[in-house]
């Protein structure tokens, strides 16, 4: 099996499936109960159609642009997901060195296999990091504390997991959570309890302040936000940026696809926060949709741990440059040289 036989990113599900462990392809593939959140992400993409104007000199189109004030390459970054030692022994360093090698945002999960310190190491590229509390606040402080020392970006606070979904697919392909706290690297010196401590149900409005404060002088984004008022939440309590975000379809079924309430959203944050997206991002094409809707920037998630399992960290920059060509050709066709062209009239 090799990233040889992908074309697009739809064609990597197949092919990670045929050399994944039956269970970690459980566990990455699945969305919450009956998958009507995880079938909508992509189908939302689909029900939109774009506007192009013709006779615009597209002899040199780029699409690079900034988010939080870094430059990057294109508006496409990777999302925080769990445990890549599921997907390549080399894990998070080796997606890190991947998404390096095309200079995109990585995001790096609070539940990866390797310490954060160890994914840092192997960071090559502008990278942040995301944030699930704690139940000992004292843990919590210390990982944020760590991140910041370790040179990330920004925090980004993961607000849409109180409790893990219920993912019918992924107790019936085995799947099992782990529990013992080694399994996450940058847990593991906080001893035997620290893995059981892993679920945020206690964060609060309230709480954010906390933690912008610990987090200071890291931007602070939010991710997993669905409705304008909890987005006008977010900017009131000091977020820098709101990332709209299902989960992939994994935690609450039945919740709109990500494209469907970004309008809502960038409408609620009215300019005075960034606004990202993720979830069912899979085309060039639909990179544009959530330009032209008012996003600064789209991640994705399962086709980076797709092509992560296929060919390690070269498989992570093929994933992503295979969007990237995407994105340039379509920016081509529609008419919009640099990403600033996008607009809303850009979209029926
Ligand atoms: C296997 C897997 C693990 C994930 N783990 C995390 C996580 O640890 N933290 C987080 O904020 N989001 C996590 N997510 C959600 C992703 O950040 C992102 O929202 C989602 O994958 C985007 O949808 P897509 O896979 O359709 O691109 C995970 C997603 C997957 C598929």
């Amino acid at each position: 099996m090799s990233l040889d036989r992908a074309v697009s990113l739809r064609d990597l599900e197949p092919l990670a499936e045929a050399v994944l462990d039956p269970a970690a392809f459980a566990y990455i593939a699945s969305g919450a109960g009956d998958e009507h959140t995880l079938r909508d992400n992509e189908a939302a993409f689909a029900r939109r159609s774009l506007r192009p104007r013709v006779l615009v000199d597209v002899t040199a189109v780029d699409p690079a642009t900034s988010v939080l004030g870094t430059r990057v390459p294109m508006p496409v970054g990777v999302a925080p997901t769990a445990q890549h030692g599921l997907a390549h022994p080399g894990a998070e360093a080796e997606t890190a060195r991947g998404a390096g090698q095309v200079g995109a945002l990585f995001c790096l999960s609070t539940l990866s296999s390797l310490a954060l310190e160890e994914v840092a190491a192997a960071v090559d590229g502008p990278a942040w990091f995301q944030l699930y509390t704690h139940t000992d606040p004292a843990v919590t402080d210390d990982v944020i504390e760590r991140a910041v020392s370790a040179g990330f970006g920004a925090l980004v606070l993961t607000v849409d997991l109180p409790v893990v979904g219920q993912r019918d697919r992924e107790v019936r392909g085995g799947y099992v959570w782990p529990t013992e706290p080694g399994r996450f690297g940058t847990f593991a010196r906080y001893g035997d309890g620290a893995g059981a401590g892993l679920h945020r149900s206690q964060d609060t409005w309230a709480g954010l302040a906390r933690i912008r404060e610990r987090s200071a002088p890291l931007p602070l984004v939010v991710k997993g936000v669905l409705t304008g008022e909890d987005a006008a939440l977010a900017v009131e309590h000091g977020a820098a940026a709101v990332w709209v975000s299902n989960h992939g379809g994994r935690q609450l079924d039945r919740t709109p696809a990500s494209l469907d309430v970004l309008e809502e959203v960038v409408d609620a944050v009215d300019g005075r926060a960034e606004v990202y997206l993720d979830s069912g991002v899979r085309r060039g094409t639909d990179v544009l949709a959530a330009l032209a809707l008012g996003a600064r920037c789209v991640f994705v998630g399962r086709p980076v741990l797709y092509g992560l399992a296929l060919e390690g960290a070269s498989g992570v920059a093929r994933v992503l440059g295979m969007l990237q060509r995407e994105l340039v050709t379509a920016m081509t066709l529609l008419g919009t040289p640099t990403v600033a062209d996008v607009t809303r009239a850009h979209l029926a």
